[in-house]
């Protein structure tokens, strides 16, 4: 089971004020379920999961085979959305050192279209010069320009290199039914494409191809991570007594810790592998809440190695944070400290145990300090990094995200904010249709 233990927060906020949000996540959660909140025509992720058609998972298996056995190599190309789920996922499960292993059973996975670094494409193409690969093209609108120019280029690359036949078989497509140039170009290439639903958005679309192709190249359990994810649904949803609602429980907490004057959250873990899963976590809760002048700030640390940099801001520095740690039962292998008879580096006292035993006392020293210290601390504890538990942690996030947006009293399904900087970089490019807008930039930038 997944727990949320909010014990360390209550000497911040009293059991009397997280309780009293009840009513108010009650709300949140009928508005979700039933789509009567600000922007519930994107809560199609709601039931994602328990609603999956086999033959869908049957469609994504199929393509992910193809896939595996025709590249070496598979590149996603997406930003936002279309990215850090998958980047999460397949992170979390991969061996730390993948790149590095030459006799592979999966295809070694890249990422492009999330930056716009031309040394990143130059460096990427060249890795790709003479190897199998393929390219997985993710954009729900189709116009991304970061992802429409890694594509461009991953194409034209893949079509010289493999020839046009077979890059018609490796290239795949995830995007709108209908609107945007990637829906044009898969279906005049004729490459197997999926669809991203009209009414789910990118953050929350990891379960959705989105997410689950390129998990599923991968070679990790899409079944495993729908179910788990499925089960948190029902474990989540009205029905469900507050205190036993982990999503509500959590939703509730963070919230009455921000009405405190706890302003930012940063989500911790201890495994290097969830690096990329707080990348997704903080792309979910900064999208969602920050808006409207309001919302917490989602940032993260991987410790214990931030402990050696952010730690001393964490320790003593301005009291405005919470700290939400993910905590991971059981880790996959052993490593014992070996005993050394000259004991030269003093370790002798560790001989014999776990290496993560030591990482579980850093994790609880590290609790023990912060609370000290003037930092709440949440704690979510997850059994293990597997396909299933990984698929419940998800969902808990998104269903806390979509309760804790409504708490807040803001829409967390648009995110208006991020075309601000779309429309300034169109007309400094001078991009037809934004001759106006670069008119009065160019007047801007001379004074
Ligand atoms: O959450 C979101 O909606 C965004 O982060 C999008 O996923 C991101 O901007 C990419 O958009 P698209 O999939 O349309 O290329």
């Amino acid at each position: 089971m997944i727990k949320v233990d909010i014990s360390q927060i209550l000497g911040f906020v009293s059991e009397t004020e997280v309780k009293a949000l009840e009513p108010e996540v009650k709300v949140a959660i009928e508005k979700l379920e039933k789509g009567t909140g600000e922007g519930s025509d994107y809560i199609g992720w709601m039931n994602l999961a328990s609603e999956t058609s086999p033959e869908l998972v049957s469609a994504i298996k199929a393509a992910a085979a193809v896939l595996r056995e025709n590249c070496d190599t598979v590149v996603v190309a997406g930003i936002g959305g279309s990215y850090l789920g998958a980047k999460a996922v397949i992170e979390a499960f991969s061996n730390s050192f993948s790149q590095l292993i030459q006799d592979k059973s999966n295809p070694t996975m890249l990422f492009a279209g999330h930056n716009i670094s031309e040394d990143y494409l130059y460096e990427l193409s060249q890795y790709l010069k003479g190897r199998r690969f393929g390219v997985i093209n993710i954009s729900k609108s189709g116009t991304t320009t970061e992802t429409a120019l890694a594509f461009r280029l991953l194409k034209k690359q893949c079509e010289d290199q493999r020839g046009k036949d077979m890059a018609r078989k490796v290239i795949v497509a995830i995007t709108d039914t209908s609107r945007g140039a990637a829906r044009t170009c898969a279906d005049k290439e004729g490459y197997t494409s999926f669809i991203i639903p009209d009414n789910v958005g990118g953050r929350y679309s990891v379960l959705t191809p989105v997410g689950l192709l390129p998990v599923a190249v991968a070679g990790y359990d899409i079944d495993a991570l729908l179910k788990g994810a499925a089960d948190m649904e029902a474990m989540t949803n009205g029905n469900v007594p507050f205190e036993e609602n982990i999503s509500a429980v959590y939703a509730a907490a963070r919230n009455a810790l921000y009405r405190s004057g706890k302003k930012i959250e940063i989500l911790v873990n201890f495994q290097p592998k969830l690096h990329y899963f707080s990348e997704w976590w903080k792309q979910l809760y900064g999208e969602s809440e920050g808006k409207d002048n309001k919302g917490i700030y989602p940032s993260s640390v991987d410790f214990s190695t931030d402990l050696h940099s952010m730690g001393q801001w964490i320790q003593q520095g301005e009291r405005t944070i919470f700290e939400t740690v993910i905590s991971i039962d059981s880790v996959k292998h052993s490593v014992l400290v070996p005993s050394d008879e000259e004991n030269l580096d003093g370790l002798n006292f560790l001989a014999g145990r776990h290496v993560d035993e030591v990482n579980k006392m850093a994790e609880l020293g590290t609790q023990l300090a912060h609370v000290d210290g003037g930092v709440p601390n949440i704690r979510i504890t997850v059994p293990a990094l597997e396909e299933y538990w990984l698929g419940q942690l998800i969902y808990f996030f998104e269903k806390a995200c979509g309760i804790s947006g409504y708490l807040l009293q803001v829409n967390p399904f648009n995110q208006p904010g991020v075309e601000a900087y779309k429309k300034n970089m169109f007309a400094l490019l001078d991009k037809p249709g934004y001759e106006a807008e670069s008119a009065a930039l160019q007047a801007r930038i001379r004074k």
